[in-house]
This record gives C-alpha cells, structure tokens and sequence, in this order.
C-alpha cells in the first residue's frame, strides 16, 4: 500500500474509511494531499476486497477549509488552469467510482473542501458543519468543480448567491437547500449513520450498483444521454449471474446472495 503524508488509508472489513491529515491547516488540500487522494482512488477502483469508502477530516474542527491558499498565492495564469483541471480530475475519479463513496462533514466544508464533500455520492453532515464556496473573498472562483456540482445539487439561485457572496451556511440550511443527505449531531453518529448506509448498499449486485452510478453522473454530461445509458446499463444488467439471482431468489421467496458476477 502507498505511504500516505496527509491521508490516513485504514481498510476496515472492506470499507476505506480516508482521513485528510493536516490538522494544522485545518486539513487543506495542498497539491500533494490532492495527488495522494488520487492515489487512494487507483487503489480503491483497484483492490475487489474494497466495497465502500467513507472520507472525513481529521480532528473535530475541519472536514476540508478549502485548496491549500498558500499554493493559490503562487498561481499563474499557466499553472493555475493546470491546477483547476488536475483537481477536477481526482475529483472526476472520486464521483465516477463504482463503489459508493459517501463523505462525513465535521466542522468547516469551505471551496475545495465543499467541492470534495461534492464529489462524493452522499454528504452526512453533522450539526456543526458549515458549507461554502468562499473563493471570491480571495479574488478567484471555485476550481474543482464546485460552480458545476453546486448548481446541480441546489439549483441556480442559490448557487448564485453562495458562490457570489461568499457566505458560510450551517448544516440544518445545507440540508434543506439538497445539499445533504442527513445531519446527525456527533461525528460519531454521523460515522455510524454512513456505515448504515453502506451496509445497505454493499451487499446489492456490484455491477447494478456501479451502473447506478454511470447513468446518475450521465446527467451531468452533455456529452451522454443519460436515457440510452440507463438502457444500455439496464441490458448489461441481464448478463450477470446477480441478476439470475436476484429475480430467482425473489420468485424462489428468499434472500438473494450477489457475487459481483
Ligand atoms: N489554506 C491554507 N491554510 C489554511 C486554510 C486554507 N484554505 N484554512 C485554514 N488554514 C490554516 C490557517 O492559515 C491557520 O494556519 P496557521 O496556524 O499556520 O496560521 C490554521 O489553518 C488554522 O486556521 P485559522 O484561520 O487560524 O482558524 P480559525 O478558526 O480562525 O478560522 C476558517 C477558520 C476556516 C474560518 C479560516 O481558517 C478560513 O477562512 N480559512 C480559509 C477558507 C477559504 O477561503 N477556503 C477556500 C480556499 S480556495
């Protein structure tokens, strides 16, 4: 396994429970944190002992307070675009893994760190957490994808406002505006609430549940047809030995047993 710097990897009974290390800058995501995540991500695709991952931030304060400013500082116009799509490509990896990534959100979730908990497939908040897009506070915009993702989760209005006034919101308004999928009060809870979610989904058919993923993303690519490619994942379902089980168990009256076949 890769030796992590920022990024504590611990595989617990198969699901990846990653950790952003930099309690000191309140876990900000410098460029070797955002190579590291990428890194986890090869061998979470890579490792078929791996069914889940949950990615929190270290201490109690911070979930993510945003890009590394310090790096943001130095940026040219070059390296700055190279920047932003290198981000937004770890991030791409992380949205379009076929394993459900779900993201805990203790404490500050601001630009990157907002963007991060994003990209993830389900966002369980607790009370104290705080969300925004603060880059324009800093002259700039939001890099890793955070003016896209927003939009879609919550809509333009408040996209809009967020991203232009720079305000923080708590995690109750996060999760009226579709940002969330729960807010717990402790980090505990929220730990215990992402591994029920995750039990649910690890023991469906792998494939249904990566193909799930494909046609969810597909509506954020203008490329795709998000129709032809649930119907195009729904035939390729048919060809698994899980979904013989899962129809046969059903008509059988029992418990289906997937293999990822
Ligand atoms: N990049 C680099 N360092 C950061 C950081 C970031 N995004 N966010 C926090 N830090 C560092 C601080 O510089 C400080 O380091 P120091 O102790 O070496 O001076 C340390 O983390 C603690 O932060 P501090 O600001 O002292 O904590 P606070 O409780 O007073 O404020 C925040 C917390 C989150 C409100 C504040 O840190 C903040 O506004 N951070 C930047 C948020 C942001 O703009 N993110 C988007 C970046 S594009």
């Amino acid at each position: 396994m890769a030796n992590y710097q920022n990024l504590l990897f611990e595989n617990k009974s198969g699901i990846v429970h990653l950790t952003i290390n930099r309690l000191d800058k309140l876990n900000a995501l410098n460029i070797q944190t955002i190579q590291e995540i990428k890194t986890a991500f090869e061998e979470i695709y890579d490792n078929t002992d791996i069914k889940g991952v949950i990615i929190s931030g270290a201490g109690e304060k911070a979930f993510v307070a945003g890009a590394d400013i310090s790096e943001i500082a130095e940026l040219t116009e070059v390296n700055a675009r190279k920047f932003a799509e290198s981000g937004q490509e770890v991030f791409a990896t992380i949205e379009n893994c076929h394993k459900p990534v779900v993201a805990l959100v203790n404490g500050f979730a601001l630009g990157g760190g907002c963007e991060l908990a994003m990209a993830c497939h389900m966002r369980i908040a607790t009370a104290n957490a705080k969300f925004g897009q603060p880059e324009v506070n800093l002259g700039v915009i939001p890099g890793y994808g955070g003016t896209q993702r927003l939009t879609q989760l919550i809509g333009k209005a408040k996209s809009f406002e967020l991203c232009m006034t720079g305000d923080m919101i708590k995690a109750d308004q996060a999760l009226q505006l579709g940002l969330l999928n729960y807010v717990v009060e402790t980090k505990d809870e929220a730990l215990a609430k992402s591994e029920e979610i995750l039990g649910k989904i690890i023991p469906k058919a792998p494939v249904a549940i990566g193909l799930v993923i494909d046609c969810i993303n597909a509506v954020n690519n203008e490329q795709e047809n998000g129709y032809q490619t649930e119907a195009n994942g729904f035939a390729a379902c048919t060809k698994t030995e899980d979904f013989r089980e899962g129809t046969q168990a059903f008509l059988e009256k029992r418990k289906p047993e997937f293999k990822g076949e």
